[in-house]
């Protein structure tokens, strides 16, 4: 189906699945989608299932934004406190369109979970209490992360009661945006490699070719992308630790609980001692709607810059923030995000002290200061059980192949020799533009497989879109017909 097709099918109102390739455009039709929402003042949710893949749309988590933050069910109880809380309250009922990316990577229970509050706060029992829903994604991509022993069966979104309440219409992206041809290479484009991977019809030919480039120089400015967070970690810190430039360390405080310190610390991902350098490759992790930054947004440390630091804390409302990993962690307290604010003037009560703070420029080329922020767990009262404050940001030199997925990326070094989940490779690998910007280290038995039961799903959705299409078309002639 063409983009604009299924652009038309979504200005009908109708729920919808927007599936394709990796590059098929699908969060780019999303935004075309909600440009036009927001042009017509239609009230539009935009979320994603990881914090990172909500930045290519200027959006939160579906976690942060719906309440459920890392929780994996919601008595009556969770429901009644979600729903005292005036403001998610009303973000809930103001809602006409919810859009959700990236769903691929949202566990089944987490799927019901949204549908179960939208009902609850809405006071209406139709699926996602009957606002229009819009998820997008593709299930050859990454599986939700889950517990231990879990089965893609268990975990897939399109495998839960929401789904199927939803009614979804199907619209299967058939064009390539992303891969561009490269006739140099005999005529093997990474656009067929990535087919051939879908199809799993995968030839020695397309396989030399990925091993070709394992000594491919690719730009310096690489993103590097590796199976595993020890690897990412062992790589930023030697790229730190080749960096010249002035260094500070940051030192987190916790307070409360220490059990539950260690929950959040393992949930926010940061670092106790955090060391940065001016020229350190950066990622914000945490959302903070006036520094217009997400939880994902990257860029580089430019500076440190003396700001004045308040003790006092204010109540955002950037509620139950999740990390991106939020699967990653068993943890099923609430865990709250706020931001301290540097104050401009001085305080009544408490007196302010001055720090030196991180200087970043995003790679939109805007420069903000990262203060410290707060992440809490609390109590069904609001009663706070333990906090953690840290400097929001992590070095991003090297990122996990989770973390890039909706990603489109120039040059990157990839390592699939640990792969561990079928359609790791795929997406690793898709995030190119072409064979050219790849450097690809190596590769085990399972780097280029998929899931069988995303196939044979795929398979349906693939014939579903066709019948919409049909289907549409048909309407559209009739239309034209009788006008
Ligand atoms: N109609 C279009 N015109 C111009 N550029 C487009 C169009 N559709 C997509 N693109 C560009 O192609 C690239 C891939 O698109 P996009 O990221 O939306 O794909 P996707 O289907 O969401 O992929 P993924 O599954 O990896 O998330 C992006 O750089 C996007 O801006
Ligand atoms: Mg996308």
């Amino acid at each position: 189906m063409r983009q604009s097709s299924a652009l038309d099918i979504l200005k009908t109102g109708q729920n919808v699945f927007l599936t394709g390739s990796a590059g098929s455009g699908k969060t780019y039709t999303l935004n075309q989608y909600i440009d036009y929402l927001r042009a017509r003042r239609v009230p539009v949710a935009v979320t994603a299932s990881t914090g990172i893949a909500a930045t290519h749309m200027n959006g939160t988590t579906i976690h942060s934004w719906s309440g459920i933050g890392i929780k994996d069910e919601l008595s009556d109880r969770d429901l009644t406190t979600l729903s005292r809380k005036q403001f998610l309250a009303d973000r809930l009922k103001d809602t006409a369109v919810l859009v959700i990316d990236e769903i691929s990577m949202l566990h089944a229970k987490q799927l019901n979970l949204v549908s179960q509050v939208l009902k609850h706060v809405r006071k209406n029992d139709k699926a996602f209490g009957g606002i229009q829903v819009v998820v997008a994604g593709d299930f050859f991509q990454l599986p939700p992360i889950g517990s231990k022993g879990e089965t893609n069966r268990e975990k897939f979104a399109f495998m839960s009661e929401a789904w199927l309440d939803a009614k979804f219409h199907i619209c299967y992206l058939s064009e390539q945006h992303r891969q561009v041809s490269e006739a140099a290479n005999g005529g093997l484009d990474l656009d067929d490699i990535l087919n051939q991977i879908r199809r799993q019809e995968v030839t020695f030919e397309s396989i030399a070719a990925l091993e070709a480039t394992f000594d491919q120089n690719v730009d310096i400015k690489r993103t590097r992308l590796y199976t595993h967070n020890l690897n990412v970690n062992s790589i930023n810190d030697k790229e730190l630790a080749a960096l010249e430039g002035e260094m500070m360390r940051f030192t987190a405080t916790s307070t409360g609980d220490s059990k539950l310190v260690e929950t959040l610390k393992k949930t926010v991902r940061t670092q106790d001692d955090l060391v940065l350098k001016v020229g350190a490759k950066v990622m914000f992790i945490k959302n903070n709607t006036e520094l217009g930054v997400s939880n994902g947004t990257m860029g580089e440390l430019i500076g440190f810059a003396a700001v004045k630091i308040d003790d006092s804390k204010d109540s955002s409302d950037d509620l139950i923030e999740d990390d991106d990993d939020s699967a990653e962690s068993e943890n099923d307290k609430n865990v709250k995000g706020k931001s301290k604010k540097a104050i401009k003037e001085k305080p009544k009560s408490k007196k302010p002290t001055t720090q030196k703070m991180p200087v970043v420029r995003l790679n939109s080329g805007r420069e903000v200061v990262a203060e410290p922020e707060e992440w809490i767990i609390e109590d069904e009262t609001g009663d706070v059980l333990a906090s953690y404050e840290q400097v929001p940001l992590c070095l991003a030199w090297a990122i996990t192949i989770h973390k890039s997925q909706g990603m489109t990326l120039e040059a990157a070094e990839i390592d699939l020799s640990r792969t561990f989940e079928l359609g790791q490779g795929y997406v690793a690998l898709s995030r190119l533009k072409s064979l050219a910007g790849l450097q690809l280290l190596g590769m085990n038995d399972m780097s280029l497989q998929l899931d069988p039961l995303a196939r044979g799903a795929d398979k349906r959705f693939l014939v579903l879109s066709d019948e919409a299409d049909a289907n549409y078309s048909m309407l559209d002639e009739e239309h034209d017909a009788g006008t």
